[in-house]
């Protein structure tokens, strides 16, 4: 078990060469389209702003990378959790590059789920795995949150918010 959780925590520190190669936006949309365009379910990309020019101005280029990581996994997960759970016609990615701030949703109509039980379950049993409670620890050391509200028959909505020091 303790095994298991090392390699858990390595794949979740790897940093995927795609980040890198084609910048945060590019690198999501890449995921959008084989997770949920190739598998026939419509969804639309929208950007206010770009990562290259808060980038410019981030304080420590360091911290905006790691930035860049988390949102990328908190994408990913929640872009493969809507593949494998959600059952949804349209999803919905938007980010906002601010003056000081980056803003993500990810938004999808499938059938929802109780997301007060499930992360409330999680959380008291210290379930940290690749899911999106271990992608809220690692933005709240970012001083960024998450927020993941959902309701059964209602679809599903991610939001994370995340400090960038200029
Ligand atoms: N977009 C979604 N639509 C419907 N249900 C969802 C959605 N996202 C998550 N869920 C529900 O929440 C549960 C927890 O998600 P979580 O990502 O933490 O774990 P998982 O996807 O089951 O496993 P893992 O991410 O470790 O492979 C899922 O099993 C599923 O029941
Ligand atoms: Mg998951």
């Amino acid at each position: 078990m303790a095994m298991l959780k090392g390699v858990h925590q390595m794949i979740k520190d790897l940093r995927p060469p795609i980040l890198d190669d084609l910048g945060l936006e590019s690198a999501i949309k890449w995921v959008l389209e084989k997770h949920i365009g190739e598998r026939g379910i419509r969804y639309a990309f929208e950007t206010t702003g770009t990562s290259e020019e808060l980038k410019a101005r981030a304080r420590s280029p360091v911290d905006f990378a790691r930035l860049e990581l988390v949102l990328f996994r908190i994408a990913q997960e929640g872009i493969i959790n809507i593949s494998k759970h959600a059952d949804a016609g349209n999803v919905e990615v938007s980010m906002a590059f601010g003056e000081s701030a980056i803003d993500m949703e990810i938004r999808d109509d499938g059938k929802g789920f109780d997301a007060e039980s499930i992360y409330g379950a999680f959380r008291k049993d210290h379930h940290v795995g690749l899911g999106l409670i271990g992608m809220g620890e690692r933005i709240s050391l970012l001083d960024g949150t998450l927020t993941v509200r959902s309701e059964p028959g209602r679809g599903t909505r991610i939001s994370a918010h995340v400090p960038v020091p200029a």
